[in-house]
């Protein structure tokens, strides 16, 4: 097997001599290549062509004039260049220690997984090199946040967060990936189903130098988390809205023939939750529809979950307005926004549950 292992760096002169040493020893059984990919404002990319010219193994330097994106656009670009398919991503600080490399090569090698997560949270895994409680505390509960907002995504994975990955290139949909700031392993996790295992390792403290971490990293998290997640959930309000314009449209057109007004709205209403699914599996959704069940069955659960849906809302709104005294506007718009919540969650965690 070929490997690549890809290492971002900012500022990291210190460290390169002694990566590239333990790397190329770790790595020994396979063909290796490392590939350093650039943004740093001091003598790195200097310090890493000398340490080239003496490694026992091949070591490329991208050195990026425009780094957008980060550490997490320096990541992609170095999976759009490696040579390997299997690529391994690493810190280039030696938090990740390279003696782990061989436990995420060999897990790969059980051809079961397309993404080997090195994990601080699972088995003897440890986070003792985080530098202080307060990052800590951090790291914990941004895990817990983020792996509450991705229920299904990320069941098996216990550390969303690391840096430290083995992944199989070819699984990766590059053109959905928005890198930006840390934390490129959610990004390429949440953006489609992969099949994830993980490892434990131990995260070490820093060789030298100091982290780079910051506030301005953390908001750049939340936006990440915000895109992820809220992303999916814009497109399918505005399906939504498209749909709840459609049926009125029906409505209005059909009584205009002389339908029936009751047979008009039931008409229109199934119309459009059919037209509305059809929308789910085309815009929305598409991602997560190759791991979920066929589309008959999909189909089924939103159709079933829509009717009840609409029914239960009416009683619903009955209960409000005589036992709550709203206003039946009120009541109305208070049910269809929470029946917007939970179609949403329903949706996105059972009809396309893998
Ligand atoms: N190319 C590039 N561009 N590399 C960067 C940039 C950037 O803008 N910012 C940081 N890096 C590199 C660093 O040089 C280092 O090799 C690696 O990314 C991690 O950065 P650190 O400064 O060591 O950050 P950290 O230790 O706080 O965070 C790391 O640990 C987390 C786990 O707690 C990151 O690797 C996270 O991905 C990881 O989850
Ligand atoms: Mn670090």
């Amino acid at each position: 097997m070929d490997l690549t292992v890809i290492v971002p760096t900012y500022n990291e002169a210190p460290n390169i001599a002694e990566l590239v040493t333990r790397i190329a020893h770790a790595t020994r059984p396979w063909k290796t290549e490392i590939l350093f990919v650039d943004d740093s404002s001091d003598k790195t990319p200097e310090r890493i062509q000398q340490v080239a010219a003496d490694s026992a193994i091949p070591v490329r330097l991208i050195h990026r004039a425009d780094p957008v994106g980060g550490l997490g656009g320096a990541v992609v670009e170095g999976l759009a260049a490696a040579s390997a398919d299997i690529c391994i991503v690493m810190d280039g600080d030696l938090q990740h220690p390279p003696e782990a490399i061989p436990d995420l090569v060999a897990r790969m090698d059980a051809g079961d997984a397309d993404v080997v997560v090195a994990s601080r949270y699972v088995g003897d895994g440890s986070a003792h090199g985080l530098s202080d409680r307060t990052r800590v505390l951090v790291s914990r509960a941004s895990t817990t946040l983020t792996r509450a907002m991705f229920p299904v995504r990320l069941k098996n994975v216990s550390d969303p967060m690391t840096g430290f990955f083995l992944v199989d290139r070819r699984a990766i949909d590059y053109d959905s990936l928005k890198p930006r700031g840390f934390k490129i392993l959610l990004e390429i996790l949440a953006r489609r189903p992969l099949r994830v295992v993980e490892i434990p390792f131990h995260f070490a403290t820093r060789f030298a130098g100091e982290s780079k971490a910051s506030m301005r990293q953390g908001l750049h998290f939340l936006a990440q988390l915000g895109a992820l997640r809220f992303g999916k959930m814009s497109a399918f309000a505005l399906v939504g809205a498209l749909g709840a314009i459609a049926n009125v449209l029906i409505v209005w057109v059909l009584v205009r023939w002389g339908v029936n007004y009751v047979v008009a709205a039931v008409v229109a209403a199934e119309v459009t939750i059919v037209a509305n699914f059809l929308m789910f599996e085309r815009f929305v959704f598409s991602d997560m529809t190759g791991q979920a069940s066929g589309f008959a069955s999909r189909f089924a659960k939103s159709f079933a979950f829509n009717n009840a849906e609409a029914l239960v809302r009416i009683p619903i709104v009955a209960v409000l307005v005589s036992g709550w005294h709203l206003s039946a506007a009120i009541a109305t718009a208070l049910t269809l926004v929470i029946a917007f919540f939970v179609r949403f969650l329903f949706h996105a965690l059972v009809v396309y549950a893998p």
